[in-house]
């Protein structure tokens, strides 16, 4: 082999990659240089299909030249605004967007800069409402199990993911979690929303939880409408309503983290559409500003925000929070260029519109080695394997590097790959998404014991040169 074959890379010493293994990634990194429309480039020039629009961020595809000029010009006119006791017109420009794009009568809008800020903003906005309303012994959060609401102390704590929260401390005081809705030995292969089971989950909040704290101490319960990243849980019918009848019932704030089913992800506006059920607060990020600028953002009901106008002291800072890149001008400008496009392209209707042939071909994995049950929702799909004792999360994982090997980028978590891709994927690309993923699922199963070792993969894809 001579010296020009060999790819270039980076000094792979400093950067602490986040949420990856990082012996093992800098040992056989993976490494995009380009990306345009659904696909990215590697620094090894190989085309990969994005299965998974980045981190579920980026619904309108990469490369969005609308987007990179709103950006670009924003940042020559305006590069920084004071985001406390001074602004600029554009965020109160996003704001006024973002609340024509969300479910009627959440119209007061926060900034954030992620999800796992719009998380715990939403979290202080809920206990800091009951206690400027005169309720503050409401004052514990309800989350629920395989909840993900990112990574900050507040999420964490609502969230129901063990792994990320053993390493932490104690968390939060005054936290409880209800069930999952995953049920698995009867549901397992539907397709859609599960018909059965829902009102009877939901009840479970009110007969367990509420008895054991007092419904008069509660001040939120925060859910994913779909739980995503602990894998593809859809709640069956029902459920989300009797929640929200709940929620209504003890004067309990429920909170939606709409992160990964915003911005059309479920063939609807949000979640909140999809499930005809609307929260008092919903959070969102990503997609936002289609995954290219940080942004995230807090939707209240203009009662909770009229609250804190009424009700506190005259002069007072009503909610003491905030970031100093709340609300940036390069993200507002890049949220409107992304609303122009999902209004221009409907991104949603596509979506929907292609949801049925998405879910067709996603089941056409039933039946293929390892593959336990089958989920779907609009543009989404979890693929579940079998447990392997000792070794959980090996085959996903070794799926996942068989698909990167094979032009595919799928996201794996816990023994499930989740598959989300840009909402302007073609027939054609979702045909191969879903050939592709069985070429690998069938690949590693065939392999035994070794198609487990991730260090059998990528091995002749790519040659490092020395740093
Ligand atoms: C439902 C949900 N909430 C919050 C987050 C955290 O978002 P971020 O990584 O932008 O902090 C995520 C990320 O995937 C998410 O899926």
């Amino acid at each position: 082999m001579s010296n020009s074959d060999y790819i270039k890379l980076p000094n792979l010493s400093n950067y602490w990659v986040p949420f990856t293994a990082n012996r093992q990634f800098k040992a056989m990194p993976r490494l995009f240089k380009a990306a345009k429309g659904n696909y990215y480039t590697t620094i090894d020039d190989r085309e990969i299909l994005d299965g998974t629009a980045g981190l579920w961020c980026t619904p309108a595809g990469h490369g969005r030249e609308e987007i990179a000029s709103a950006v670009g010009k924003q940042l020559l006119t305006l590069d920084y605004a004071p985001a406390f006791q001074s602004s600029h017109p554009l965020a109160f420009e996003a704001a006024n967007r973002v609340a024509e794009y969300m479910p009627a009568g959440l119209d007061r809008i926060f900034f954030t800069n992620s999800g796992s800020e719009s998380a715990d903003t939403a979290l202080k906005i809920a206990l800091a409402y009951h206690r400027v309303c005169g309720n503050p012994l409401r004052n514990k959060l309800i989350g629920r199990e395989r909840g993900y609401h990112g990574v900050n102390f507040g999420g964490i704590a609502v969230g129901g993911i063990a792994g990320n929260r053993k390493a932490f401390g104690n968390g939060l005081a005054g936290v409880d979690h209800i069930r999952h809705p995953l049920d698995i030995a009867k549901n397992a292969f539907t397709k859609g929303v599960p018909e059965d089971g829902g009102i009877a989950l939901a009840n479970e909040f009110e007969q367990r939880i509420l008895t054991l704290h007092d419904p008069s101490t509660i001040a939120a319960l925060i859910v994913e409408p779909m739980q995503g990243s602990a894998g593809v849980i859809i709640p069956p019918t029902g459920y989300l309503k009797r929640l929200r009848e709940i929620c209504d019932k003890y004067g309990i704030l429920l909170i939606f983290d709409e992160v990964i089913t915003g911005f059309g992800r479920l063939g609807t506006k949000w979640g909140a559409d999809y499930f005809g059920v609307t929260p008092d607060i919903l959070t969102c990020a990503k997609g936002l500003t289609n995954g290219v600028v940080p942004m995230g953002a807090v939707a209240v009901k203009r009662e909770i925000y009229d609250a804190f106008m009424e009700k506190s002291p005259a002069g007072a800072i009503e909610l003491p929070h905030g970031y100093t890149y709340s609300a940036i001008p390069i993200a507002c400008a890049a949220a409107i260029a992304t609303l122009d496009i999902f209004s221009t392209e409907q991104l949603e209707n596509r979506a929907a519109g292609l949801s049925a042939y998405f879910e067709q071909a996603a089941h056409s994995l039933k039946g293929l080695p390892m593959v336990k049950d089958i989920r779907n929702i609009g543009l989404v799909a979890g693929i579940e394997f079998e447990p392997i004792a000792g070794k959980a999360g090996a085959f996903a994982f070794a799926t996942y590097l068989k698909c990167y090997e094979l032009g595919l980028h799928v996201r794996y978590t816990g023994d499930i790959i989740a598959i989300s891709p840009p909402l302007t994927i073609e027939k054609l690309e979702i045909d191969r998404i879903f050939n592709t993923l069985a070429d690998a699922i069938k690949f590693v199963a065939s392999q035994g014991e070794a198609g487990l070792n991730a260090s059998n993969y990528l091995k002749n894809e790519q040659q490092w040169a020395e740093q």
